[in-house]
């Protein structure tokens, strides 16, 4: 297995150092614009080899994609981050150039790849990776569901006072302020959450979630990199052992929920296709309005992409 990450930053540095410390690849190509920087990064993490006992091997390369060649898996993390102030929609008009130029090098040398896309504004980003490349949109998805799953569980761990490991969870809908966590979906141990915690608590953990992103962003000046990372390198993990992981994941919907032709958060299977199946969930209604706010967020990002004349 070969897995490319694209992105050198705090995200992409991340991901590959979880993907090599898991051994879920043979190779890890990690890829930057900036003079050294893949470079140096990989060889650091490739000198922790030896302390945290892997066989992975990592590799930089400034901007030469042939190294990528034949992929299996690659992970775009290029772009820039937000600072305090900005939201992810902010970032449009650098890093959908920047996705679009390194999806059309990434398809040129592994014309068979899966690509996770993490840039943000991540649910446009997705989506102008995929007019680029061109490919089934099995092959073409998004990072924020296990990220914003991750939060809430979280939060949630550490109010009722147990292991994160106990919280199972799904969230939907678009990377922003209008995510759409479900605590109707939101088990503790198989017991809902509902029955262990009370309506204003679970209310203030859902909203925090929904800003959870910009909580770290004011607290460091930049966007956070551990657990995005670890989320990215997750879905690496399902895709190349073909776990078949139920994890929420910006997908192109077409048909699903009554919509169509837009990238959305929404429970999938993942496996060594990539999108192996779309499930869908019997929401409510109220449930139902809060997704369709979402997509009409995302939506307005998607007219700033086209108003940009890039496809
Ligand atoms: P960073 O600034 O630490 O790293 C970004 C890297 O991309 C830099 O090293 C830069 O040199 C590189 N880059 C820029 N243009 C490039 C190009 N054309 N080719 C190759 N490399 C290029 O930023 P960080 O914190 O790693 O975040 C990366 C992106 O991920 C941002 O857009 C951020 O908003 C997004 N993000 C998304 C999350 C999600 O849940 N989907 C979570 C966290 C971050
Ligand atoms: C995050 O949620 C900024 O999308 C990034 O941390």
């Amino acid at each position: 297995m070969k897995v490319t990450v694209v992105g050198a930053g705090n995200v992409g540095a991340t991901c590959a150092n979880v993907i090599a410390h898991k051994e879920l690849a043979n190779e890890v190509i990690l890829v930057d614009i900036k003079e050294g920087l893949a470079e140096g990064k990989a060889l650091d993490i490739w000198e922790t080899s030896p302390i945290n006992l892997y066989d992975t091997r990592t590799i930089g390369s400034t901007n030469d994609y042939s190294k990528t060649a034949n992929s299996d898996v690659v992970v775009i993390t290029s772009g820039i981050p937000r600072k305090p102030g900005m939201s992810r929609d902010d970032l449009i008009a650098t890093n959908a150039g920047i996705v679009k130029t390194v999806t059309e090098n990434i398809i040129e040398k592994s014309p068979n790849s899966i690509i996770i896309i993490v840039s943000n504004p991540l649910d446009v980003m997705t989506y102008c990776a995929y007019l680029t490349a061109k490919v089934d949109s099995s092959r073409v998805f998004g990072m924020a569901g296990i990220l914003d799953t991750a939060r809430y569980r979280s939060f949630l761990a550490e109010a009722l006072n147990v292991s994160p490991k106990d919280i199972q969870a799904v969230l939907m809908g678009g990377h922003g302020d209008t995510m759409v966590p479900l605590p109707r979906y939101t088990t503790v141990g198989g017991i809902p959450v509902t029955e262990l915690i009370g309506e204003t608590e679970l209310d203030a953990i859902v909203e925090r979630t929904k800003k959870g992103g910009g909580e770290l962003v004011n607290l460091m000046g930049t966007s956070a990199w551990y657990a995005p990372g670890a989320a990215a390198a997750q879905m690496v993990e399902a895709i190349v052992r073909d776990q078949k992981r139920i994890f929420p994941v910006c997908a192109l919907l077409n048909g699903e929920y009554g919509m169509d032709n837009i990238y959305l958060g929404v429970p999938v299977v993942l496996g060594k296709k990539g999108i192996e199946k779309i499930i869908e969930l019997d929401l409510n209604e109220d449930e139902k309005k809060l997704l369709d706010d979402s997509a009409v967020a995302v939506k307005s990002v998607m007219d700033v992409l086209d108003n940009m004349n890039l496809f």
